[in-house]
């Protein structure tokens, strides 16, 4: 039916209605005739359509489309020169990108009063749908992404033209991926409209009418190539391996590395200590009874046990104010968090590896009461809802300091803490990139730092109001196995390993219980503020293989899913596995924890990928290691493309862990 408005009636209809419009890169204007197609736009366009016929349907909105350079004149004057632009009511809202899809309707919503509106979300597309029916091709990539190298190959070779976009250097690009996909991954290719992830080449073959007959092959598949030694270039590597260690060692621990880490760290002693049972055990058994010294009276084992001898390091002793929990050893100056608790199965191996084995059964003794204290310590004081899963505090108790794991978790940590200033301009005094974390997230630090020792360290106080509580899928995985291990020390010296097992048992069904995601076949962490997984894909989400945590069964679609991803398995070019999905678009080789090669992380992989059948890929990786080692030096972490060394040189964990896989092969 329809009503005829007279001109009152129509005025107040116009005035009631948003009015959108949407300038397209796209007009002529005298002899310039706009040719080049714009992603953007037709982004935008598709955008604006699915507003109209979803959380804006029925509602006073209208939306125009019209080309920009008929009509830039009409713009031009309030401030709009870059197509795409959108104008509502007439002020220009947004430009040069796709609109912000909340902050669009949250601007309509308050110009309505409709709240409704206001809350409506966001816009997953599937499709780009252009006005003109848009046939070019448009491809968003990273350099350092092998999925990427491998579709830009497909169409160079197949002579398709194409416009790429680079995430490495365009926010807007990277925010279109999101919008586009719900994801970070790329590559991702819009052919014809349809938006396809990944390279799917019988997909493009058929949408680009490629026939498989006349189709250029790819950059051929990488075959892995599994470095190998002679004997003397091992013994070689070895000795390099055993010089660093050694250097590193001051009295009865030693450091990480003597520049930026000249205390004692926790899961580094633990790595630290079985690279000495291969040659000297009793230097073992040494760093760990110092290690232990640090020990707090509920069995706490902090992250770093502060040498007396420097007093230079921030953060320092003042920063965590440990003694406000009242549980500190005497004379010791430790920070107030934890680490990973490697040290169980580290030292379990010393019932092989010594060959003197009362020594190493006499030290099983000794140091059992304290691996216990502090593996009972995590399940009665981290465990807030007895569900047989640790929760960290603290980003760095992690291990994992700076990965992506904790961008969403600490950016939703709105308070500050009374340290930040402080903090930060240290921090910028020793600031180099790669060694620290994102400056942003310092305050957030400090805050979460400041609320435990306000509580006084009292954990199950902390954990009722504290804003970052997350089961970690690699935190977990290692204390799985350290129980198992555990349960091996206490019958070597003739306690009773029930409880060690009966633990293990648990956190293994937890893990595959909660940290399991069925959908993607794969772990993540858990958020126990925000009661929700961690959805990232970095390479922590594969960690229980090497804890035999998944069954048989689980653990092929583990590896299943292993294979959808970039982390260098089959066809891609790299030196070892790397530590985040190199297909993200915030991927970075060369920052710590956000992507480059770590030993520790890549040595305990072999070991889960040889648990469930990947001989080959284990060898591969082992030998890679032992190869970049030799190659390139001792480093903290590499870049995975090139192998270069990053963050300290004559780094102690990598010594130690190519010791353990030297070693092996020389079957010392
Ligand atoms: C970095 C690492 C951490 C390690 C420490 C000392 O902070 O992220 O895992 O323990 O350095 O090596």
């Amino acid at each position: 039916m329809h009503v005829l408005l007279d001109k009152k009636q129509e005025n107040m209809v116009k005035k009631k209605t948003v009015r959108l419009t949407l300038y397209r890169y796209a007009g002529k204007f005298l002899f310039f005739r706009i040719k080049k197609r714009c992603t953007e736009c037709n982004i935008s366009y598709t955008i604006l359509q699915r507003l109209m016929s979803e959380q804006l349907h029925g509602k006073p909105v209208a939306l125009r489309i019209v080309p920009w350079l008929d009509n830039f004149w009409k713009v031009i004057w309030r401030g709009g020169w870059h197509a795409p632009i959108l104008t509502v009511n007439g002020k220009v809202f947004s430009q040069g990108r796709v609109p912000d899809v909340p902050k669009l309707l949250s601007t309509i919503g308050k110009i309505l009063k409709d709240k409704s509106i206001i809350q409506s979300g966001e816009v997953k597309i599937d499709k780009v749908i252009s006005p003109e029916k848009e046939s070019a091709i448009t491809v968003y990539f990273s350099p350092a992404c092998p999925h990427c190298r491998l579709l830009l190959s497909y169409l160079n070779n197949n002579g398709i033209q194409y416009s790429g976009k680079d995430v490495t250097l365009s926010e807007s690009a990277r925010k279109d991926v999101e919008r586009l996909t719900g994801r970070l991954s790329i590559p991702v290719i819009i052919v014809k409209g349809e938006i396809i992830q990944g390279f799917d080449k019988s997909r493009l073959n058929d949408l680009l009418g490629v026939l498989p007959e006349d189709e250029k092959p790819v950059k051929a598949d990488i075959q892995k190539i599994i470095p190998h030694f002679t004997n003397s270039r091992l013994r070689e590597i070895h000795q390099k391996a055993v010089n660093v260690l050694d250097k590193n060692r001051l009295k009865c621990w030693t450091m990480p590395s003597t520049r930026l880490y000249p205390h004692l760290w926790n899961w580094d002693s633990g790595f630290i200590s079985l690279g000495y049972l291969h040659y000297d055990p009793e230097k073992a058994y040494t760093e760990l009874r110092s290690l232990f010294r640090g020990q707090w009276s509920d069995g706490f084992l902090p992250h770093i046990i502060f040498n007396p001898e420097y007093n230079n390091h921030f953060p320092g002793p003042g920063y965590w104010k440990a003694d406000n929990s009242g549980k500190v050893p005497a004379g010791k100056f430790t920070s107030g968090i934890g680490q990973p608790p490697v040290h169980a199965t580290m030292i379990a191996r010393a019932i092989k590896l010594d060959p003197d084995k009362e020594r190493a059964l006499s030290f099983f003794k000794e140091i059992y009461p304290k691996l216990k204290k502090l593996h009972d310590f995590y399940f009665t004081q981290r465990d807030p809802y007895s569900e047989n899963l640790v929760s960290i505090v603290h980003p760095w108790e992690s291990g994992l300091d700076n990965a992506p794991l904790w961008d969403e978790p600490l950016a939703a940590i709105t308070d500050t803490s009374e340290w930040a200033l402080n903090m930060q301009q240290k921090y910028d005094e020793l600031a180099q990139k790669g060694d620290r974390p994102k400056r942003i997230y310092i305050e957030k630090y400090s805050y979460l730092v400041e609320n435990m020792y306000k509580n006084n360290y009292n954990w199950e106080k902390i954990s009722e109001n504290h804003p970052f509580l997350i089961q970690g899928v690699l935190f977990n995985s290692i204390l799985c196995k350290s129980e198992l291990d555990l349960g091996n020390i206490a019958e070597f010296i003739g306690y009773s390993a029930d409880i060690h097992y009966d633990r293990a048992d648990k956190v293994k069904m937890a893990i595959n219980k909660k940290l399991f995601d069925e959908a993607e076949g794969i772990y993540y962490n858990f958020d126990l503020v925000h009661q929700k997984h961690i959805k990232r894909d970095t390479i922590f989400s594969y960690m229980p293989l090497f804890a035999g945590i998944p069954d048989r069964e689980m653990g092929k679609t583990v590896l299943d899913t292993l294979g959808t991803h970039c982390f260098c398995i089959a066809d891609m070019d790299c030196v070892a596995i790397p530590s985040y999905d190199m297909c993200q678009v915030d991927f970075d080789g060369e920052f710590y924890w956000r992507g480059p090669v770590w030993i520790n992380i890549n040595w305990y992989l072999a070991q889960g990928f040889r648990q469930y059948g990947e001989t080959e890929l284990a060898e591969w990786i082992e030998n890679s290691l032992i190869d970049l080692a030799d190659r390139k030096g001792f480093y903290e972490y590499y870049d995975p493309n090139s192998g270069i060394g990053l963050g300290e040189k004559d780094f102690s964990w990598t010594a130690a862990l190519i010791i353990d896989l030297v070693a092996d092969r020389l079957k010392l």
